[in-house]
């Protein structure tokens, strides 16, 4: 076969971001946009001569075409084995799973996540290293360098390679490994928690729903909690990986998943209802009238972990992402854990699970997951939740208050304001930069300011530093207002505002959080002058 060498030109913006290169779908659809891209990734880790790639995507709009792309490329640079999932899907914790299972040379995900798919939504591209997990900050600052000096790329020119079936063909040279996407990760997950116990506990009556949201977790969920654990056929809803995933989000929080919301709220609610998103990786929890904020997920599993057999010999290390509240770091400490903070971004556990600082982990942004990949994991969360549940035998309700009243509660709450003007929203956070010194000691709404700094992360495994990962404010009693913009967002900036205050009132465990939080909410208008910079006096959402 023939490989053409196609000259090209650097495309301005092809900077990876927290989670890789994500745009427009038509911007990834133009001229020499993916392919671009993909040599960048390839000249930046040194070429694909004789190396072994995983391959895979969540099923939205353009991944079928673009698996094909890759596929060509890589076969032109040489690659002796792309490992890709059946009609070009791969979950995004299952593909971490295989690059570390099958000790690939690193993999590439096509996802945008929980971001809308579609020809006028949102696509992406993301590479993983050999440890499964998310590119390095140096790595992806060597792709963005590759995408700014590229003048040419390889492509085999070659036919489509039939995805439909499992098995192996050739291209070229190159070997292509169409591999059933679910097999190798169920047996991952049925190595992990106690499938009996859980078996048990779905044929006692406990129900349970998972919305799949159109998205990757469709195929999964279904072969896991229905074939292998037995919940009734059903129990999976919006089964089927869609395009455009039926019109909606798929991001699993009370605002994109209102279905499953309303359908826990009911009073003939399942026991335990549960969402992930696009590429399979976020979580939301839910027990009948109650919604689990990640934080809180993250807290209850670390202290219950011990009931999974994966984890029965208790935790290294945890750690969560710093906007994400600090009812984990009261776990940590009841239970003598260390406990580390990271900045936002998965990639930033990685070093911490490779060097086995840590076994389980955590962000507010809906994601949770342990030293079994380098990646979060939804289904990961839901069956560690069903674990937990199966060995307590307690609602999920009744699990979180006993959470509370031994460990206090952390109120928390993320005020989102999208597609506000980049340059207003930088310059609130360059006022606010300015001002932070002289906060400390001072009183807004009420409360007594002790801490207030731009967070700076030091990686204790090879010393690299992150500057510059968001604004925090500390408040007298466990209050803290951290602001940062969003590095996953396509279209103007998205300003974060993340509240939390704290209780260990036996008599203030159950308020609404946002009145809980009512004086961070307040204080965050008055320090930052939110409404004065957007011209919003409401975010879009409160998670
Ligand atoms: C992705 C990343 C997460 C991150 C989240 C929010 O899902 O994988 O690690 O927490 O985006 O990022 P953002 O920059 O939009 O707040
Ligand atoms: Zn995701």
């Amino acid at each position: 076969m023939t490989i053409l060498t196609i000259p090209t030109q650097p495309i301005d913006g092809q900077n990876p971001g927290t989670s890789g290169l994500r745009k427009k779908t038509r911007v990834f659809m133009g001229p020499h946009y993916l392919e671009n891209f993909v040599q960048s990734v390839f000249d930046a880790i040194g070429g694909l001569a004789g190396k072994t790639l995983v391959l895979g995507g969540d099923g939205r709009y353009f991944n079928d075409r673009a698996v094909q792309v890759i596929l060509r490329m890589a076969a032109a640079s040489g690659a002796a084995r792309v490992i890709v999932g059946q009609r070009g899907l791969l979950s995004t914790p299952a593909a971490s799973h295989l690059i570390r299972d099958r000790q690939a040379d690193g993999g590439l995900i096509l996802s945008a996540s929980h971001n809308p798919g579609g020809q006028d939504e949102d696509f992406g591209v993301k590479f993983n290293t050999s440890n499964g997990g998310p590119a390095p900050e140096d790595v992806t600052r060597r792709i963005h360098d590759a995408t700014r000096s590229i003048a040419d790329y390889r492509i085999m020119e070659a036919q489509d390679v039939d995805l439909t079936t499992a098995g192996t063909v050739k291209l070229d040279d190159m070997t292509v490994e169409v591999v059933d996407p679910v097999h190798d990760y169920a047996l991952l997950m049925e190595r992990l928690f106690d499938f009996d116990a859980i078996r048990r506990l779905l044929d006692g009556g406990f129900r349970l729903t998972f919305d799949a949201m159109h998205a990757v977790t469709g195929p999964y969920a279904k072969r896991i909690l229905e074939g292998i654990l037995g919940a009734p056929e059903g129990s999976v809803v919006n089964a089927v990986p869609l395009p455009d995933f039926g019109g909606g989000h798929p991001d699993p929080n009370p605002i994109w998943a209102r279905d499953l919301v309303g359908r826990m709220m009911a009073d003939d609610a399942p026991n335990f209802g549960a969402a992930s998103d696009g590429d399979g990786d976020r979580n939301m929890i839910m027990g009948r009238g109650i919604w689990v904020s990640p934080s809180d997920s993250l807290a209850v599993l670390a202290a219950n972990a011990h009931l999974a057999p994966a984890y029965a010999d208790g935790l290294a290390g945890v750690a969560r992402s710093m906007p994400t509240s600090r009812a984990l770091d009261r776990v940590a400490a009841a239970r003598n854990l260390p406990c580390y903070e990271t900045p936002t971004g998965w990639k930033f556990f990685g070093n911490l699970l490779d060097d086995g600082r840590i076994t389980l982990c955590g962000e507010e942004s809906a994601g949770t997951g342990s030293d079994h990949v380098r990646e979060k994991d939804g289904l990961w969360a839901v069956l560690l939740w069903l674990n937990v549940l199966a060995k307590t035998r307690q609602s999920v309700a009744d699990l979180m208050q006993a959470h509370w009243t031994e460990f206090g509660r952390n109120y928390y709450s993320r005020h989102d304001y999208e597609a506000v003007d980049a340059t207003a929203a930088a310059r609130m956070l360059d006022e606010l930069r300015g001002r932070l010194a002289d906060l400390p000691g001072t009183i807004v709404a009420g409360r007594h300011i002790d801490s207030a700094d731009e967070f700076a992360y030091h990686d204790p495994v090879d010393g690299s530093v992150a500057q510059g990962q968001g604004i925090r404010i500390v408040f007298d009693g466990g209050g803290r207002i951290v602001m940062r913009l969003s590095g996953t967002g396509t279209a103007g900036a998205t300003l974060r505002v993340y509240l939390e205050d704290a209780t260990d009132d036996p008599e203030r465990l159950n308020l609404d959080p946002q009145e809980a939080l009512a004086d961070m909410i307040a204080a965050a208008q008055e320090i930052a002058g939110i409404t004065r910079h957007t011209g919003r006096d409401q975010p879009d959402i409160r998670a």
